[in-house]
């Protein structure tokens, strides 16, 4: 376990703002975490993963945990079903390389996503028609009300888009590890997003293809994290009430891409409308609209700061408020 006081967090936040808290800690296993007196810890306490889907706006006056815990662990149930228990701090990216590299399917749509297996439970990470709750078991916490180890079923989690219990309940549960169902049951999911036509039409296809073609998919729209600093998609896509998308259909005049959703709701793309506004590439000092995928604001300069970022969110926000009568909600939790 390591402790160090007054950290610059500017290397574990893929935005890269730099910003302090008065103490952060790093512990390998869940004992390590257990044996920590919360109450002896500056406050207020805050657990982070990657750091991928964080905006620090100022410096964080209290401890910010980190879980180190990397474990994966394969167990058999039968004919086809495999449960697979990973570590909260296990980069999800190397548990989906793995799942893949076994003949799993069930992780493949998500390749690439950045991040760690702990934070991906809790923001209920998704892409290509695939979220992390329909691949989620299990998930194990340690609940901060009484420092004790609890478990909950997929269904006490409280999944929706972007959206978990552990999210509403904020700062409550420290998840610990994760418990995925994967299968060797032949079960492409290609239905979303140009994969299946980036695929060889009549070919069986194995975990790994997928994984494959959905990372070659990822890395001609998506910033690169090793160069670029960014949070990933900025803002979640709006669902509107079919009335309002009828409204945006007669004003725009143009086809309006969109996914129906149970109940009579649609959801539009937040790319789409960023685009149609003409937004994509505006900068604001050091923070840019990307090019290639609208919906994800990055760190172009490396300088960038919270004020210029937040900045950008607020003129994109306005834009499309005005244009198309929707209110934008960022996806990134923003912290300080
Ligand atoms: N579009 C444009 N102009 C552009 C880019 C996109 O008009 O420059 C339109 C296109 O019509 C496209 C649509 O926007 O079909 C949607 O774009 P895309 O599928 O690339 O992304 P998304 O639906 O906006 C979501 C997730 C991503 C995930 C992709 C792929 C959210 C907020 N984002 O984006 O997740 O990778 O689908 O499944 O739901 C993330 O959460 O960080 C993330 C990257």
């Amino acid at each position: 376990m390591t402790r160090t006081e007054n950290f610059d967090l500017s290397t574990r936040n893929t935005f890269r703002m730099k910003a302090k808290c008065a103490l952060y800690i790093e512990y390998d296993t869940l004992e390590e975490l257990k044996s920590i007196d919360p109450q002896s810890l500056p406050q207020p306490i805050m657990h982070i993963g990657a750091g991928s889907n964080l905006l620090f706006t100022g410096d964080f006056p209290g401890t910010v945990l980190h879980s180190n815990v990397k474990f994966m662990k394969f167990v058999d149930m039968g004919l086809d079903e495999v449960l697979m228990t990973a570590g909260a701090g296990v980069v999800f990216d190397d548990f989906v390389s793995r799942s893949c590299e076994a003949g799993l399917w069930g992780a493949e749509n998500l390749s690439l996503i950045p991040g760690e297996v702990g934070a991906a439970a809790v923001q209920n990470i998704g892409a290509y028609g695939v979220e992390a709750k329909d691949i989620i078991a299990g998930v194990v916490c340690l609940d901060t009300k009484d420092w004790t180890k609890t478990i909950f079923k997929t269904k006490e989690c409280g999944y929706g888009y972007r959206e978990s219990m552990f999210k509403r309940e904020k700062g409550r549960y420290i998840i610990t590890s994760v418990l995925f169902r994967l299968t060797r049951k032949y079960s492409p999911k290609l239905d979303y997003g140009g994969v299946r036509a980036a695929l060889p039409p009549g070919t069986v296809l194995t975990p790994q293809m997928v994984r494959e073609t959905i990372i070659g998919i990822r890395r001609q729209k998506l910033p690169d994290p090793a160069e670029t600093g960014s949070a990933g998609s900025f803002f979640k896509n709006p669902v509107v009430s079919r009335e309002l998308y009828s409204r945006i259909l007669e004003r725009e005049k143009v086809e309006v891409p969109h996914y129906d959703l149970p109940g009579g709701s649609v959801k539009i793309p937040a790319a789409w409308m960023i685009d149609r506004c003409g937004l994509k590439g505006m900068r604001n000092g050091g923070a840019q609209v990307y090019e290639k995928q609208p919906l994800v604001i990055i760190n172009a300069t490396g300088e960038a700061t919270a004020q210029d970022i937040l900045g950008l969110e607020n003129q994109i926000i306005t834009t499309i408020k005005e244009r198309f009568g929707v209110e934008l909600h960022p996806e990134v939790e923003h912290i300080g």
